[in-house]
């Protein structure tokens, strides 16, 4: 059998493990929403129509910050069409997914959602068909606390206090031309900065993200974080990275490998920011928030025959439906390895997205919510990495790829916290099992806790309204003998195994 040797390195401390890593994406698209999160009749409904199965679920997964409402939605969205009482909401087009928007869910019913899973609000505004006026308008509605015309509308809607939303995005995916309201990198990055510079008026404590590109492959990829950031510097605190992987043309074995991809997207956009800093004369570092990643089958999405006429606008339609692998979730692992990875400059990240889109959540209207093989890796990981990320070097033989070359065939990461530490491993290996052996010395170990592996002989098994076990993690074998941890890696399988530290 293959074997890997694995170190967690003395002294390899990359950074603190910030909660808003695991962090999840609701934008207003297909089933997202409405017969996802929100569904009034739904046996489980609570008063306000939220799904009470759904709840449990995105609880149990442990997201941290949720962006909100877009994706390409918030570039043609009005924040005012949700708020006030219900009746009087428009019904709107929106032009991102040819699709009506009802604005039966809205700031106000976002909020309470977030309050009953216990995560954080980050909003994206508008600055594709909007500018600074509406982004101020927005901001007073949510951050002031009375005593001015759209504070008192806020309380007027219910909400007394003001909403706790500290991390705002300027905008999404602005560099891209399906955007509505796209623009190149100049104009972007001008109007981020004087957006930014008005909404630090309101509030200074904000935290604000400036778009970077989204995708490593945009032909202006580099250009713009460099153009952007030479205007926004000073004013933002992230940059955003998205980025999507599938497989392509039957090609498992480059698809194992994405997370490379991603590596080399953090290092590329943390060099930028570097090079950035040093020409603002800044001594402040400014962040990457990973606010877009995943597994997404685009190319078939772009592939479908899609609603496109005037007089067919639906409401609420089944888009980005994704039935998620076991493939699917190993490389999903390996990704989340690559974020915390770069704990040290990845310090927010958003699963795109979290229900029945692109999800690890998905529901039947009427009918049950199951979890999708990728619910696994990310509620362990979200659970089990704690503390501080600490770097692994690995000693193991190297798959070949099509699109990545020779890469290793195990990733791994650690994490340490108080009397805990955690270690996330992936074989990317299509055919062969490895032996790991992990000297973990330097963490001091004194026994196994939770050891985690999720694999199949069919790599392409996935759960499913019918059957929604078919795929859940096993228990792992493992062996701590003195400061060696030893595990056995089926092919094509994601592992996580927690240790109890002096
Ligand atoms: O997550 C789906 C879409 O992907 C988002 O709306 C957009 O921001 C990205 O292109």
């Amino acid at each position: 059998m293959a074997k890997a040797n694995l170190t967690i390195r003395p002294g390899g401390r990359i950074g603190p493990v910030e909660r808003r890593l695991f962090g999840g994406f609701v934008e207003h698209l297909g089933r997202h929403i409405y017969s996802g999160i929100y569904e009034p009749g739904h046996p489980t409904a609570d008063a306000d129509g939220f799904r009470g199965d759904v709840i449990d679920l995105v609880r149990e997964l442990g997201v941290s910050a949720i962006r909100y409402p877009g994706g390409n939605f918030v570039s043609g969205y009005r924040w005012e069409d949700g708020v006030g009482p219900r009746k009087e909401r428009p019904r709107r087009l929106d032009l991102a997914w040819h699709s009506t928007e009802t604005n039966e869910v809205g700031l106000h019913e976002f909020s309470a959602w977030l309050e009953r899973v216990d995560s954080e609000l980050m909003l994206a505004i508008n600055l594709g068909t909007r500018g600074v006026q509406e982004a101020l308008d927005l901001l007073e509605y949510c951050r002031i606390r009375g005593g001015t015309d759209l504070s008192e509308a806020r309380r007027a809607n219910g909400r007394d206090e003001p909403f706790q939303a500290r991390m705002w995005c300027l905008g999404n995916e602005m560099d891209g031309p399906w955007q509505l309201g796209h623009r190149n990198a100049d104009s972007y990055g001008e109007l981020a900065a004087r957006t930014a510079r008005a909404m630090r008026q309101v509030d200074p404590d904000l935290e604000l993200v400036v778009c970077g590109s989204s995708a490593r492959s945009m032909p202006t990829f580099g250009h713009w974080e460099r153009t952007v950031l030479r205007h926004a510097y000073d004013e933002v605190d992230y940059i955003s990275c998205h980025a999507y992987y599938e497989e392509h043309d039957g090609d498992a074995a480059s698809f194992l490998a994405s997370a490379v991809d991603m590596d080399a997207f953090i290092e590329e956009v943390a060099a930028i920011v570097d090079e950035a800093r040093e020409a603002a004369g800044s001594d402040r570092t400014v962040g990457i928030s990973f606010d877009e990643w995943n597994v997404w089958y685009m190319r078939r999405f772009m592939e479908q025959e899609k609603i496109t006429d005037i007089e067919h606008w639906p409401e609420a339609p089944r888009l980005l439906e994704d039935r998620y692998s076991v493939l699917d979730a190993v490389v999903f692992g390996s990704l989340l390895i690559s974020l915390v990875r770069h704990a040290d400059r990845v310090t927010s990240a958003s699963l795109a997205q979290l229900v029945n889109v692109i999800a690890p959540i998905m529901t039947e209207p009427g009918g049950p919510a199951w979890r999708q093989t990728t619910f696994y890796p990310f509620a362990l990981t979200s659970r089990l990495a704690r503390g501080e990320a600490l770097a692994v070097t690995v000693e193991c033989p190297s798959v070949s790829t099509e699109r990545h070359g020779d890469v290793p065939a195990v990733t791994a990461v650690a994490t340490r916290d108080e009397g805990v530490a955690a270690v996330f491993a992936v074989n990317r290996s299509l055919g062969e099992s490895i032996e790991v052996s992990v000297d973990v010395a330097s963490l001091g170990a004194t026994r196994v806790g939770e050891a985690h592996v999720l694999s199949d002989p069919d790599v392409y098994a996935a759960n499913s309204l019918d059957e929604p076990d078919r795929v859940v993690p096993r228990a792992l074998e493992t062996r701590l003998d003195g400061s060696v941890l030893t595990f056995t890696l089926p092919p094509v399988a994601w592992a996580a195994v927690s240790l109890e530290v002096e």
